[in-house]
């Protein structure tokens, strides 16, 4: 970690790039830093939301103009026609192999400008200006882009790395409470795998954290910035260190997928996931019941989440083996083996996951 104007900045090493994860309020402000020579031909793509709510900040650094390009947003609109169109745009306007696109929105904007660059002209530079708290400590950063496909999520894609991601905390204050919320427990899972002192913050300080105090957002912001850049450093494709972000993700990603990605938000349903792979290690006789309940209990108080009772284990269970990361027809498990770490198992017997499911389904949160 290195500091810059006393806020953290930490920096990812792969080897398309080396990049820093800047975490500062008012960091928008400092977007023509990183885009240098390349103003003229700057192309920011975002939703109307989110430039009404912030776009003033972006704009005002490009005093001869800055070229907005605007996308619906939304998971339907995550669709390869879409980057088509905004390549179109960008053509309409001038842009050429010297242009740089920024990335301005939620993880469907980083998503979508990321992959646009990644292929226009073969590729341009790309800027991640992330806004949902999601983004910010998860999608925006790692170089992962894509869009979706009608058979699934992010099935089209590519990795591209960004010359940088402005991490600005004022712009959460915007955000509506269950995103903010389902972004939190991104956080929650960071704490899980890898960072016990981030978790303790999250059990100790709920009501500092959901009214989004300042000190506390940042805090956490960084904690787990901090772990997704090491992560990705570590292990840029998804090898086995990348694989524990992955926690709560398996049947997070089935339930997701069994409710038609409308019912829950991503968060929420990897929160469902997270609660599942905790039964399961505990079932295994691989987690303390003491550290199971401080992690059920940390998850529940920033639910409520929506209820998950009327779907059936046994379609879930069928969906794990269908899911985009299982390997050679194996499922994987994150299991947390104690609050801070996590091993990464498969050949679970399936009757123990299907009562780790059933058992989850059932709970309220
Ligand atoms: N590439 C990766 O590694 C990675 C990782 C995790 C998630 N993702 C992707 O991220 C996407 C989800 O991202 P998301 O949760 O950010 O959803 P999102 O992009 O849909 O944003 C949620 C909503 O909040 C609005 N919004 C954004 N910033 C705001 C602000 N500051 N104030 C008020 N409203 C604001 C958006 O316009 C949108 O309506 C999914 O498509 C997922 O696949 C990618
Ligand atoms: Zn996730």
């Amino acid at each position: 970690m290195v500091q810059r104007d006393h806020m953290p900045s930490f920096a990812v090493q792969t080897e398309q790039r080396v990049y820093e994860n800047i975490v500062e309020r008012g960091a928008i402000r400092r977007a023509r830093e990183f885009v240098g020579a390349r103003c003229a031909k700057c192309f920011a793509v975002t939703t109307e939301d989110v430039w009404r709510l912030h776009g003033e900040k972006l704009r005002t650094q490009f005093p001869d103009g800055l070229n907005v390009l605007f996308f619906p947003g939304g998971e339907a609109n995550k669709r390869f026609a879409q980057v088509e169109t905004l390549a179109e745009q960008m053509l309409e306007r001038g842009a050429d192999r010297g242009s740089i696109v920024i990335g301005f929105g939620g993880g469907i904007v980083t998503d979508v400008s990321g992959f646009l660059a990644a292929i226009f002209m073969r590729g341009v530079p790309v800027l991640q200006i992330p806004t949902t708290l999601l983004a910010q400590v998860d999608a925006a950063t790692g170089g992962k882009t894509g869009v979706n496909l009608r058979n699934g999520k992010n099935l089209l894609g590519s990795f591209h790395q960004p010359v940088a991601v402005l991490i600005d905390p004022e712009v959460l204050s915007t955000l509506p409470l269950n995103e903010y919320r389902a972004g939190l427990f991104e956080v929650v899972k960071c704490g899980i795998i890898r960072d016990r002192a981030l978790f303790e913050l999250l059990e100790r300080e709920p009501d500092r954290v959901l009214e989004r105090e300042p000190a506390a957002v940042d805090a956490l912001i960084a904690g787990a910035v901090k772990i997704k850049a090491e992560v990705v450093t570590a292990d840029e494709r998804e090898g086995d260190l990348r694989r524990i972000l992955n926690f709560g993700h398996t049947v997070g990603h089935a339930i997701e997928a069994e409710t038609e990605y409308i019912r829950l938000l991503h968060g929420e349903a990897v929160a469902w996931g997270m609660l599942a792979a905790t039964r399961l290690t505990e079932l295994l006789g691989m987690l303390a019941s003491g550290e199971a309940e401080r992690i059920r209990r940390t998850i529940c108080r920033y639910g409520p989440l929506p209820s998950v009772r009327d779907l059936q284990p046994d379609r879930l269970l069928g969906r794990l083996a269908s899911d985009k990361k299982t390997l050679a027809g194996k499922v994987h498990f994150v299991l947390p083996t104690k609050i801070g770490e996590v091993k990464i198992v498969s050949g679970v017997e399936e009757a123990v996951i299907r009562k780790a499911i059933a058992e989850t389904l059932e709970r309220t949160s």
